[in-house]
């Protein structure tokens, strides 16, 4: 059988709201995204990852659907997504949709109808009666992901219902068949429109196993032990395979929360899914309980990836979404070293062995925002949070601090178009969410399609020589293991061999003798280098890919 595309394609994310806004009403739209076709195929994906473009209200911007068959009009209409799918198949590009049904939003009809007690639709959801004596308290100790209560009460029919995020998300009941019934023709109504697979949101929480109360205190995802990854979440993507996704060529890619090499393992040996995130690599700068900041070392980093590398199949290679920071802000240098923390970052994402992504804004090396108030953040995880470290008197600065490390607004500020008003993004007065300021002079398309080394141009090169290098794709992975900042490994196949060496840090690092091997040509260098001279130091940040032998 042929490779499929996903094992050679690097994947571009696309976040709509904050790509590229087509009628000036300062949210990025399809029509929008459809104009930057070309600069998207021009980088050298195959693959466009699509953030939720579904009917909603937005509480999660897009991420709670109250109609998986529309399209929410900020972003278009159903003609302008089948007219994205047909442009972008015309540039060699696949869409990839965003499937988000461990919850649907509170005001899809299904949990609207499942307010009546006697609805057909009250089991799609979980929906039980409070503790007693009065069950004025929730069925149990469950606390949502994004903190605070996982249940809200409802004075009509006095019974609770569970939400593993925000109030407005709902939890869709997978014992219920018919839930996945609704599921699969999700699947098969958007395969049949052309799209090449899902990554699936939350994808290993979605089957509870039991309601009984958590271990712990924590105002985070207490009672997780009780639905991460239970045999039954792993029969029930089984069965979405058997049933849909063997029937055609798609790719199927998991956002797996805590995922373990157990687990992960058996998602891919058993046909649950191609690949998966896993949530490890970026707890590397952050305390066990994640609220607070950890310094960032790249040895730590280096460990958990090559785990990872060596332990499952195929890795799904990524250091920014929407989700997360900027990774030049957090793992690099956003100052001094700009320019070559981001392009050694991106040797390292773009060489691993597995499918690399790439988020939007990190091939111009975007980086966070400025810091604010919690009060203005746009996202709803950040809002929660300052709101549980309010009701427990948290001071505001620590708050600040606090919230401003979780904002995920900081990955959500508008595409980089130019340096002109609104960065090119849009050409309304104001736009949804505030365009970066920072450095946007020297970080955006325009100013980096005019310069061969700046960021962009690295990309570009480094996806191709990926692509055309067999070994960089589907060869193996071998760890070289070196003490400090300095990363190596090799890629190889039958045929050739190639060497990843990295210096992670702001200081000049000694390359150790065992990381020298052979090599003798140049592929690539983060300082712009045409050819080897000599391998005993690397210089602040400064990547190299070489071929072996
Ligand atoms: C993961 C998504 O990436 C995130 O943006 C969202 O808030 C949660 N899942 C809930 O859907």
């Amino acid at each position: 059988m042929a490779t499929p595309l996903w094992k050679n394609a690097t994947i571009y994310q696309i976040y709509p709201r904050s790509f590229c806004d087509s009628n000036g009403d300062g949210i990025g739209d399809i029509p929008g995204i459809i104009s930057k076709l070309d600069y998207v195929a021009s980088l050298g994906v195959k693959i466009i990852w699509l953030s939720p473009v579904y009917q909603s209200p937005l509480d999660d911007l897009g991420y709670d659907i109250s109609d998986y068959y529309k399209i929410h009009p900020d972003y278009g209409t159903m003609e302008d997504f089948d007219r994205l799918v047909k442009e972008a198949d015309k540039r060699g590009l696949k869409i990839v949709m965003d499937l988000v049904v461990n919850h649907t939003s509170d005001e899809h009809h299904w949990f609207k109808e499942s307010k009546k007690i006697d609805s057909p639709f009250r089991d799609y959801y979980y929906w039980r009666k409070g503790k007693e004596p009065n069950g004025k308290r929730p069925p149990n100790n469950w606390t949502s992901m994004f903190t605070g209560p996982a249940w809200e009460y409802d004075k009509e029919t006095d019974e609770w219902y569970l939400h593993l995020y925000s109030k407005k998300q709902p939890d869709l009941n997978f014992h219920n068949p018919k839930v996945i019934e609704e599921v699969e023709n999700i699947l098969r109504f958007y395969l049949d429109k052309g799209v090449y697979g899902f990554r699936c949101d939350v994808i290993n929480q979605i089957f509870k196993e039991s309601l009984e109360d958590g271990k712990g205190k924590s105002q985070q995802a207490r009672g997780i032990e009780h639905y991460l990854m239970k045999e039954g979440n792993h029969r029930i993507l089984r069965k979405l395979y058997d049933d849909i996704f063997s029937k055609q060529e798609c790719v199927v890619i998991g956002e797996t929360y805590n995922v373990d090499i157990e687990n992960g393992y058996r998602f891919l040996t058993n046909h649950e899914m191609d690949m998966f995130f896993q949530f490890e690599a970026m707890a590397v700068d952050q305390s066990p309980s994640r609220v607070f900041a950890r310094r960032f070392h790249p040895e730590e980093m280096k460990d958990i990836l090559y785990k990872w590398q060596q332990s499952v199949p195929w890795n799904a290679n990524y250091l920014e979404n929407h989700d997360q920071r900027r990774s030049i802000t957090r793992f690099g240098d956003e100052k001094t070293y700009w320019k070559e923390s981001g392009k050694a970052l991106a040797l390292f994402n773009l060489t691993l062995s597995g499918t690399p992504f790439v988020y939007q804004g990190e091939e111009i090396g975007m980086i966070d925002k400025p810091i604010g108030e919690p009060e203005d953040s746009l996202d709803v995880a950040a809002r929660m949070v300052n709101k549980i470290m309010k009701k427990f008197h948290l001071p505001h600065f620590m708050r600040k601090k606090v919230c401003n490390r979780l904002d995920r607004d900081h990955a959500r500020t508008p595409m980089q178009w130019n340096g002109g008003p609104n960065a090119g993004f849009s050409n309304g007065k104001d736009t949804w969410i505030k365009v970066n300021p920072r450095f946007l002079e020297r970080t955006n398309v325009e100013k980096e399609e005019a310069d061969e080394t700046s960021i962009l141009s690295f990309y570009r090169r480094l996806i191709k020589e990926r692509e055309n290098r067999g070994a960089i794709h589907d060869g193996k992975f071998i760890p070289i293991r070196t003490k400090g900042p300095i990363i190596a490994f090799i890629r190889e196949n039958e045929n050739e061999k190639y060497l990843t060496l990295i210096n992670l840090s702001k200081k000049k690092a000694k390359i150790p003798e065992s990381a020298c091997m052979g090599a003798s040509d140049l592929v690539l260098s983060t300082y712009e280098e045409k050819e080897l001279k000599g391998l005993a130091y690397l210089r602040p940040y400064e990547g190299l890919l070489l071929k072996i032998g």
